[in-house]
Parts: C-alpha cells; structure tokens; sequence
C-alpha cells in the first residue's frame, strides 16, 4: 500500500528540497501531510498555500507537545524530520511517539556529515545531539529507521562564507586544504530525489544509506567555476593547520560559525570519503547533479543576488 507520510520541518532549508521531491512523486505515495510550527504558519503564509493547493494536509502545531504530535502521527506510516541544528534532540520523543502511533518508519533529521565515519566521530562536537538520537533509536523496536548520510551540501560549500569562500560576482576564492582533497557532495536538490528513492525502496534503504551527487577536490571546483565564468580568480588557501587552528579559536570564543569549521575541517581531511561503493544503487540510482551543473546553478543564483 502507498504509504502516508508525515514531514516535520518541510519549509527549512532543507526540508523544502525534501517536500518539493516528495509532491513531485506523490503518485507513488498516499495521504501526504506536514506538521509546522505556528510561527511559521503565520509567516511562511504562501509557501503553506502553495502546498495546500497541491493536496498536502498542513498541521500547525509545536513538536514538542505530545497531543499536537500524536494528532498529527493519526494514520500516518512514515515520518520524514527535516527538522533544524536546534532541536535535533527533540526527535528523541518524537521518534517514541511514533513507536506508540501507527508510525511504522521515521527518517530522523541528518542528510549531512557521516557521524559514525571513523574513531574520531564519536567526539566530535556537531555529532553529540545526532549520535544520541540515533542510541535512542536503536531502543525502539517497531519502527524502522532510515539515516540519509550525503555529506555536504554543494550548493552551501560553493558559496561565499567565513570558512572557506567562493565569491563569484568578485571573483574570489579561499580554498580549504591543499586544494587535491576529494569532497563528496550532494546538491540540495538531490537530497530530496534520494528521499524519495528511499520512500519508493523501503526494504532495501533501513538503516544508513551513504549516498551523494559528486565527488570533487577544490581544485576541480576552482577549475570548473573558472572555466565557466570565463575568467582567472584570485584564490588563497587555508591548509589543514590553519583550519584547525581557526576552528579551535572559534569554539573557544563561542564563535556560532565554530560548527561549520568542524564540519569543513572533517571534509577536508577525508570525512566523506570511503572505499565501498555509494548507495545510490540501492535506491534505483536517482539522476544526480553532475559538478558542471552544481557551478552553472551557483553562478546564476549568485549573480542574480
Ligand atoms: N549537509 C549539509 O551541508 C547540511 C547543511 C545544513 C543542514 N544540514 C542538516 O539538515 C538538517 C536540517 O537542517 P536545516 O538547516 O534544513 O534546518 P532549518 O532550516 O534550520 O530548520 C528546519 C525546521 O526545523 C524546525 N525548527 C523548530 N524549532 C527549531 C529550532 N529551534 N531550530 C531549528 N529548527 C527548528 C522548523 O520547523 P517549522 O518551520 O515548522 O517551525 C524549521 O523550519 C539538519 O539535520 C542539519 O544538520 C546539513
């Protein structure tokens, strides 16, 4: 049977590439609903609109509140949480509710960074409230858990910022690393068809699923964006050291940018690299962003800025 879904989180930013996906394939699916917060009902008026228009049930209600969750779970078989940085831990209840509802499968929020990657994971800060989710999943036995691990966002690496930038209407780049390190990414856009491979392969996509869209070094980038805008860009490089040093000044002086540094900082060194094939397979191998269109979509929405 078609399975009725629930997502939580579905307007955030990535949890609209998600929902967008998810209407895209809505043939395959049944009952499709989301649950959002009242704050966002009352500002993301449109958006909510558009997606009621589309057929989606929209729940307003504070994930949180048991009654509101329990509410919204009515019916439901799978739960896909897009939720954001600051209430991953919040999943720990919502993930029991589901187990006490008709909820037989629950996607809690990662779609990044693999937090079981190597022996240095299980200390790394980003990972703490992530890795307790997935300890307290492991305690239910009646609802299968799918763990979409894509490492970084593509469209977000290849953009200007503090750790590391890539500034196109100037034409300026601060590479991470030597530059030759390979990075796997996934477009945004990806992360939502990956979804939905998952909720079209359920047998074949519990647990964590490694999947992604490219692998590239910097390098690559930088020779890709300069080929595409026509021109040479004037780059500078933060090695490794550095990198880690920046990071450890910036979780010192409670720097909100310090989780991005331990991010990047475990991307440069090999953290989203293995030596197994992806799963993409596993899922019917969705159409994935190639790095050329990744550059062709990050020059026109940053020229468009
Ligand atoms: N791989 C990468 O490069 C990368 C980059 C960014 C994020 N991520 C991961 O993607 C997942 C979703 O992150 P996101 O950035 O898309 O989320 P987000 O936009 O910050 O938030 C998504 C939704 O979470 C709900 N929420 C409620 N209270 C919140 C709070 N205090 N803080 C944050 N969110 C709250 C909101 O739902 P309502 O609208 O209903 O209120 C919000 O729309 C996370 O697991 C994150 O680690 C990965």
């Amino acid at each position: 049977m078609a399975p009725n879904i629930l997502i939580i989180g579905a307007t955030g930013a990535i949890g609209k590439h998600i929902t967008q996906q998810i209407v895209s394939a809505k043939s395959s699916f049944g009952r499709l609903a989301i649950l959002t917060s009242e704050k966002t009902a009352n500002t993301k008026t449109s958006e909510l609109e558009k997606l009621k228009g589309e057929g989606i049930q929209v729940f307003v209600g504070d994930l949180t509140v048991e009654e509101d969750m329990k509410k919204a779970y009515q019916g439901i078989d799978v739960v896909v949480s897009a939720v954001g940085r600051g209430v991953i831990e919040t999943q720990i209840p919502l993930i029991k509710w589901a187990s006490e509802a008709s909820v037989s499968r629950f996607f809690p929020s990662e779609y990044g960074t693999d937090i079981e990657h190597d022996s240095k994971s299980p200390n790394e800060k980003p990972h703490q409230l992530k890795l307790k989710v997935r300890a307290f999943a492991k305690t239910i036995n009646n609802v299968k858990l799918t763990y979409l691990v894509t490492g970084p966002y593509s469209d977000m690496f290849i953009a200007p910022g503090k750790v590391g930038s890539w500034d196109v209407k100037v034409r300026e780049a601060t590479l991470l690393g030597d530059g030759n390190n390979r990075i796997a990414f996934t477009a945004m856009a990806d992360v939502g068809k990956l979804v939905v491979g998952c909720l079209q392969h359920p047998a074949e996509s519990e647990g964590v699923l490694i999947v992604n869209s490219f692998t590239a070094t910097p390098n690559e980038i930088l020779a890709e964006i300069e080929s595409q805008t026509a021109s040479k860009w004037k780059t500078t490089y933060i090695s490794l050291d550095e990198l880690k040093k920046l990071e450890k000044e910036m979780w010192e002086t409670g720097n909100p940018t310090a989780t991005t540094a331990t991010l990047r900082r475990i991307w440069t060194e090999g953290g989203t690299l293995y030596d197994r094939p992806r799963d993409n397979g596993l899922i019917g191998e969705p159409n994935m962003k190639t790095l050329a269109e990744q550059i062709k979509q990050v020059i026109q929405k940053q020229m468009k800025a």
